[in-house]
């Protein structure tokens, strides 16, 4: 399968929130989940079969030919279907169209692995912020 097997769209940065908030920080305020730069972003949603949001993430334009992604969230009872690599497929994808150069996110390190299985390198830019260890992590497109 392929990300064009799934139903995935861009959706307004709203809708994102209520994931963000169930799936990566339940213990914060709903509020606390929604960013400034959410105004800026292309946010996109992967819908299952029966028509239900699954999979969110959110992307954003940077200098040089950078993009980043952030607040990527799979549903907790959803996670390892597969919705979330072909969310993130995608997004490589479609920045590859935009002639994107790098993408790059500040992965949990929880999650390195798996953004290791796409292409994915860690930096030596490492923080703990909420509760979370983080590692910026990049891929050349
Ligand atoms: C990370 C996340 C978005 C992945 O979404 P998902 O829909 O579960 O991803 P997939 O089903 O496509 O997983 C593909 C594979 O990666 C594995 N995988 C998923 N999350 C992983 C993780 N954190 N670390 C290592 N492997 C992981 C799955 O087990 C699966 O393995 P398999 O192909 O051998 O079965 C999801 O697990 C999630 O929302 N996690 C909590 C929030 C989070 O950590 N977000 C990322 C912040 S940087």
């Amino acid at each position: 399968m392929t990300y064009k097997d799934f139903n995935i769209k861009p959706i307004p940065g709203s809708q994102t929130w209520p994931m963000r908030h169930r799936v990566m920080y339940p213990e914060m305020s709903p509020e606390s989940v929604i960013l400034d730069e959410d105004t800026q972003g292309i946010h996109f949603g992967l819908f299952s079969p029966d028509g239900k949001l699954v999979s969110v993430i959110s992307l954003f334009e940077r200098e040089n030919g950078h993009y980043q992604f952030r607040k990527f969230a799979t549903d907790t009872s959803e996670q390892g279907k597969g919705y979330g690599s072909a969310l993130l497929s995608y997004i490589i994808d479609f920045c590859q169209a935009k002639n994107a150069r790098v993408l790059r996110c500040n992965a949990r390190t929880s999650a390195s692995a798996f953004y290791k299985r796409y292409g994915f390198r860690e930096t030596d830019i490492t923080y703990f912020k909420d509760g979370h260890d983080f590692v910026v992590m990049e891929r050349e497109l």
